[in-house]
């Protein structure tokens, strides 16, 4: 049985009862998929004889073709602030070396200068394992459903072809390479790596990776045959190598100043410490602050309402490239929960009030027979389901924060500095992160920004042999907390679920 993509062209041969979805995997197409092909999420649509369907939840038929919508650019945050180490490489010889971060949704890549360490190019692309699903869950699933190979080729493919890129780009040949430093969540580092992520799938959730590891990169990475692949171990098996570059490039472990570092990727990772103490979680924020379980939620691409706020006339909003809205992604999401908490249109229980409750806001507020929503333009909406997603996440999040200030025995307001890593802190508004309760709101006036902090952390590991080093030595210093563990943990999550 033959099916054709369009307009790739592409063609495959799916086994009788694949769904297009997996025929999509087959054919090397990425689609998203946040819920894995649950039929839930309702992001997978493709066009079959003109009529739109989900590709999870339609068989293959003989012949069939299938048209799949463009992706659209996404914004990926490539650079990062901070991580700065003394040039010292493991491979001194070596004209360039190149520093990975593998995320649940982007891959970052950078090539450096073997001599000066400078920078020379950066490359991002979407993770193609997210044709398995959007988080780290639905991941592990798919690995332990019999995809482990093909998550590990996915992964290991789009990295080579970013490296192969950058080289070109710098007029770099491969086998000049010395390092390769890669790190990610101990999930996508181990997907990687080829090695099951089995132990990630209940508890205790031990770490495999517990020591830095020198490898063959020619064994993982066709674009770097001669290199030295540096593998950052793992702080606790919820709390990855990525978390470690975080702390190396925020040089926690280096400072009295008693610091919060907040990573709000698909999962919520978190450090809070200084060169006396640390501690880190990861919460369960799931992909909601990214978009993916809300129902016109969007990644950061043209067409995504990105900011929202509220003026005297009424509700305003911008989109990502300036045409019409189709969706909203997470910095918009969270302006919107803060403009619907500051109208009224909701109460701090989440519960959205109808028109007549909030009349400023009446134009916006309907009923249908799904429940109350509100309508921000066109098809661009909330439904009281979404508003329950985002209080669920920022409780997530949130809980964490309180649980390792307790954990340390400090109160938040001893906090000095909150540096917000990874792409979706680059872009939220921080006046919105705290109206909702996201973030502490007696701490907005010490947030910053510090971009792709992990990407950052993983340059030093390339560069510097005393990175790498103490990569390892952090995972020893610093306690993992493990939130659902800690006593008190449902009812301090219940309260941080309210705005
Ligand atoms: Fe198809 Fe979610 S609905 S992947």
């Amino acid at each position: 049985m033959k099916i054709t993509f369009q307009p790739s062209g592409r063609e495959v041969q799916p086994p009788q009862g694949a769904t297009v979805l997996e025929a999509m995997r087959l054919a090397g197409l990425t689609p998203d998929a946040p819920c894995g092909g649950g039929g839930t999420c309702g992001k997978c649509g493709v066009y079959v004889d003109g009529v739109r369907r989900l590709a999870c939840q339609t068989p293959v038929r003989p012949g069939m073709t299938v048209h799949v919508p463009a992706a659209g650019g996404h914004v990926i945050q490539e650079t990062g602030v901070g991580g700065e180490a003394e040039l010292d490489p493991l491979r001194p010889e070596a004209r360039f070396h190149a520093a990975v971060d593998i995320g649940t949704t982007t891959i970052v890549c950078h090539l450096l200068d073997g001599r000066t360490g400078a920078v020379l190019a950066t490359a991002g692309a979407l993770n193609p394992q997210r044709a398995f699903g959007a988080d780290v869950i639905s991941r592990i699933r798919a690995a332990l459903d019999g995809n482990m190979e093909a998550l590990t080729a996915a992964v290991r493919g789009e990295l080579s072809a970013l490296l192969a890129g950058l080289c070109r780009e710098a007029g770099a040949a491969p086998e000049e390479l010395g390092a390769v430093a890669v790190v990610g969540n101990p999930c996508m580092q181990q997907l990687f790596l080829g090695r099951s992520p089995a132990n990630l799938a209940s508890p205790p959730f031990a770490p495999v990776l517990t020591r830095r590891e020198v490898l063959p990169a020619r064994d993982y990475i066709a674009a770097a045959p001669e290199a030295s692949l540096l593998i950052a171990p793992d702080i606790a098996g919820y709390i990855g190598a990525d978390t470690v570059g975080c702390i190396l490039a925020a040089g926690l472990h280096q400072s009295d100043r008693l610091t919060l570092v907040v990573d709000i990727g698909t999962n919520g990772e978190m450090v809070l410490g200084n060169r006396h103490g640390m501690t880190a979680c990861a919460a369960a924020a799931g992909p909601a602050l990214e978009g993916a379980s809300i129902s016109c939620g969007m990644r950061g691409a043209a067409g995504a309402v990105d900011r929202v706020w509220l003026e005297e006339e009424g509700v305003r909003f911008s989109v990502i490239g300036g045409g019409a809205p189709e969706g909203i992604c997470g910095s918009g999401l969270i302006d919107l929960a803060a403009v619907l908490l500051e109208s009224g249109a909701v109460d701090r229980r989440g519960r959205l009030r109808t028109a007549e409750q909030c009349p400023r806001m009446a134009p916006h507020l309907t009923e249908d027979g799904t429940g109350r929503c509100f309508t921000l333009c066109g098809g661009v909406r909330l439904t009281q389901e979404d508003i329950r997603e985002v209080q669920l996440a920022k409780g997530a999040i949130a809980a964490g924060i309180e649980l390792m200030a307790r954990s340390l025995d400090v109160a938040l307001e001893e906090i000095d500095r909150v540096l917000l890593a990874g792409a979706f802190g680059s872009f939220i508004r921080k006046e919105s992160a705290c109206a909702i309760g996201l973030l502490p709101p007696e701490l907005l006036d010490r947030i910053e920004t510090m971009g792709n902090a992990a990407a950052s952390g993983s340059r030093m590991i390339a560069l510097s042999r005393e990175a790498f080093r103490q990569s390892e030595e952090l995972c020893r210093q610093v306690r993992g907390l493990h939130l659902e563990s800690v006593p008190g943990f449902s009812r301090c999550f219940a309260r941080h679920t309210w705005f």
